[in-house]
């Protein structure tokens, strides 16, 4: 296999629906996969709703995940009503310098939320029986067996589901989770952490309210400026203020990356993020996030130089 000895960091990859357009770049990933032979030729009428599969109904997408311009991996998927189900993925691939690092995992939530936006729950999926990663990759992600090549999600929203409900077990959870949403640059694990009509006010402060409002104010800036930026959070204090509310305090370092215009640098802010129990489930209500500054300058300042100055 090309290139599978030189692994590939997966953490700055982004995520962004496809069209016909991005297909010889999707075909190109593949080059240096021996094993993996050509992309479906019929991948552009496919996606121009030219191409049918069997039973396929019209609504259909494909996601991409790129590192810089170049598509490190690829699915596409369409309404059905192949085996009772309402919808199949079609295309899935990763190259291979990218695998392992749940490249196809977050290619496969895209796709289930494109799907949970059509109405559609119950997907299925023929597994390239030769392909070593297909099966225990569908497995793993919650599908099971219909036959020997055929694969299917009562509720593709499972695949969604999986990773919100590891996140917040307790308040005491809430700056690692938050944490490791931003690291991943995973806008469907950051919505899970807020309940629906929570409020956020950013370290600039601008003030939104809602889990879609949340994520319309992250995306972009995940996307680009702070597309490789890490944050590392520390708890600071939670204190209970009734058995379904807690408040928390956690010190923040933004680490931004080479993405950003200014270059590399850090930004130390304390958030304050109230949590609420409703139906058994801890998430964010509210959070406010503050930069430090040195009250004179105005200028930010790193908690170690905060005292100092
Ligand atoms: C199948 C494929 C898409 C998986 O992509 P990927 O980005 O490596 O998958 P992820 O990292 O999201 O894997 C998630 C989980 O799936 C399982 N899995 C994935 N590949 C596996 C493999 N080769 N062997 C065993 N388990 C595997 C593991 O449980 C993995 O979690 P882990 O890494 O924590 O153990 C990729 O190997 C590929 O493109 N193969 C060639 C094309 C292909 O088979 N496409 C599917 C056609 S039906």
């Amino acid at each position: 296999m090309g290139s599978s000895s030189s692994r590939t960091s997966s953490s700055g990859l982004r995520y962004r629906e496809a069209t016909s357009a991005d297909v010889a770049d999707m075909e190109r990933c593949r080059a240096l996969d021996e094993t993996a032979g050509p992309a479906d030729a019929r991948m552009v009428a496919y996606l121009d709703g030219q191409h049918h599969p069997r039973q396929a109904l019209a609504p259909r997408t494909a996601f991409v995940a790129l590192d810089g311009a170049a598509v490190a991996g690829y699915i596409a998927g369409h309404a059905t009503t192949r085996y009772g189900c309402a919808g199949e993925v079609q295309y899935l691939y990763v190259a291979p310098q990218y695998r392992r690092a749940g490249v196809a995992g977050r290619l496969l939530q895209c796709l289930a939320q494109w799907f949970e936006g059509q109405g559609i729950r119950r997907v299925c999926v023929n597994a390239d029986v030769d392909s070593a990663g297909a099966v225990p990759f569908y497995v793993a992600r919650g599908a099971s067996a219909l036959n020997q090549y055929w694969y299917v999600w009562d509720d593709i929203s499972s695949v969604r589901e999986a990773k919100a409900t590891m996140t917040l077990d307790r308040p005491d959870d809430a700056p690692t989770a938050f944490q490791s949403a931003w690291n991943a640059h995973d806008m469907t694990a950051l919505a899970a952490l807020f309940h629906h009509d929570a409020t956020f006010v950013n370290r600039f402060g601008h003030y939104v309210r809602g889990v879609d409002a949340i994520v319309r104010l992250h995306e972009p800036i995940h996307e680009t400026i702070y597309r490789d930026s890490t944050l590392e959070n520390e708890l600071i204090d939670v204190t209970s203020i009734a058995t379904d509310a807690a408040v928390t305090h956690f010190w923040s370092r933004l680490r931004i990356g080479h993405a950003h215009p200014a270059g590399p640098h850090e930004v130390d802010t304390l958030i304050l993020a109230v949590l609420t129990r409703r139906d058994d489930r801890w998430r964010i209500q509210a959070l406010e996030n503050v930069t430090l500054t040195n009250p004179r300058t105005g200028k930010a300042v790193l908690r170690d130089q905060s005292d100092k100055q």
